[in-house]
């Protein structure tokens, strides 16, 4: 299972809206083959690894989501398992497609052995932003990437944050990038560091993420690249609903997409209203805070860079104080190091239903 989660990471930025899933066929402790989903409509991993398996018969096919057994854009897959002669099928979730999901007893059925819940957790931390719009579609998936110094700052007094975290770092970030429907920022670091929000890393995204500035009152200079190249790459800005007007009056002539919402839960129902099932949000701290403050995070990549800055930005703002007793422990879902960077990957909850 490790190894079929392994490869189900490589469809990162080219599935979604389908689950990153992996597959290996193995024998009396041998792999016969491997696949994974490595293209929206293309094969499934399971017929992946069959297509490259002289002989299935007897074999077990051990994958990260259940076999699906609906036709969609391509055949059943717990058909194909079947017609191939498997004699055991170990998967670690089930879909919660209603529409694809059923091929765990479509597979007992035909005699094959099934066993589930193999590699569960690891597998939801994977598929967590599809999990969730598939069982929580209301608003999208949230996570936040922050960059900060060992002291927690994003940036020093003067507010120059470029760069805190190293070429490592901002490779992941761009990789990152390529999984989400959406990338966004407060209004604050729109004006400060002028990102361009792009995808410019190896992973090439099949939809490249709609670009999104949560502000309030406040307007983007025209000068700014998101503001700029609006015609290129969807661009939407949210503010409260009495700034609308003048907002859009400033950005006339622009591409940039004005909307009001009365606060961020507002903002994130609206763009899952748009499709946007998943939002990256890079800071700054203004907004990270705000988000945590409202619930909003679901997850948070952290970059630790070994850097001290004694004052500055601070990345997670001042909070509502909770007693030691009483604040809750995120699920580490991942930890490693990112050239002299140490990244910190954390769950609120993971968004797993019961089979
Ligand atoms: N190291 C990193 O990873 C990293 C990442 C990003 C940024 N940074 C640094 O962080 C600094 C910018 O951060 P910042 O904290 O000043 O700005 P910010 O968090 O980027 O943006 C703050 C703005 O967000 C808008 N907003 C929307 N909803 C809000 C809500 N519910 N509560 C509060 N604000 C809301 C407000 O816009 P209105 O003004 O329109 O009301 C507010 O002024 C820069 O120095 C940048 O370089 C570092």
């Amino acid at each position: 299972m490790a190894r079929a989660l392994e490869l189900a990471r490589r469809g990162w930025g080219r599935v979604a809206p389908n689950p990153l899933v992996g597959a290996v066929l193995v024998r009396e402790g041998r792999l016969l083959a491997e696949g994974y989903h490595a293209e929206f409509g293309g094969e499934h991993a399971e017929i992946r690894a069959l297509g490259d398996c002289a002989d299935p018969s007897g074999a077990t096919c051990v994958v990260t989501l259940e076999p699906c057994a609906h036709h969609g854009k391509t055949p059943p897959c717990a058909d194909a398992l079947v017609a191939a002669g498997v004699a055991r099928v170990v998967f670690a979730l089930p879909d919660p497609d209603p529409v694809a999901g059923g091929g765990a007893a479509r597979l007992r059925q035909a005699g094959i052995e099934v066993a589930e819940g193999v590699g569960r957790l690891d597998a939801a931390a994977l598929n967590a932003p599809f999990l969730w719009s598939r069982l929580r579609p209301e608003r999208p998936f949230v996570a936040l990437k922050m960059a900060t110094s060992l002291d927690g700052f994003v940036a020093d007094r003067s507010g120059a944050s470029q760069w805190i975290s190293g070429p490592d770092a901002r490779e992941y970030a761009h990789w990152l990038r390529a999984g989400f429907d959406a990338v966004a920022v407060g209004r604050g670091t729109a004006v400060a560091d002028d990102p361009a929000l792009t995808v410019r890393g190896s992973v090439a995204p099949r939809v490249a993420p709609t670009r999104v500035v949560f502000a309030r009152d406040g307007e983007l200079p025209q000068t700014l690249k998101l503001v700029r190249t609006a015609r290129d790459q969807r661009t939407v800005i949210f503010v409260r609903p009495e700034a609308e007007a003048r907002v859009r009056r400033s950005l006339a002539g622009r591409e940039v997409a004005v909307r009001a919402a009365s606060d961020l839960g507002a903002a994130l129902r609206d763009l899952a209203a748009q499709g946007v099932a998943s939002i990256l949000v890079e800071g700054g701290g203004t907004l990270a805070t705000a988000l945590l403050d409202a619930d909003l995070v679901d997850r948070v990549h952290w970059i630790q860079a070994p850097r001290w800055l004694g004052d500055g930005r601070r990345a997670f703002g001042r909070r509502t104080p909770t007693a030691l007793g009483d604040a809750r422990a995120w699920t580490v879902t991942e930890r490693r190091a990112l050239g002299p960077d140490t990244l910190l990957v954390i769950d609120r909850e993971l968004c797993l239903r019961e089979s």
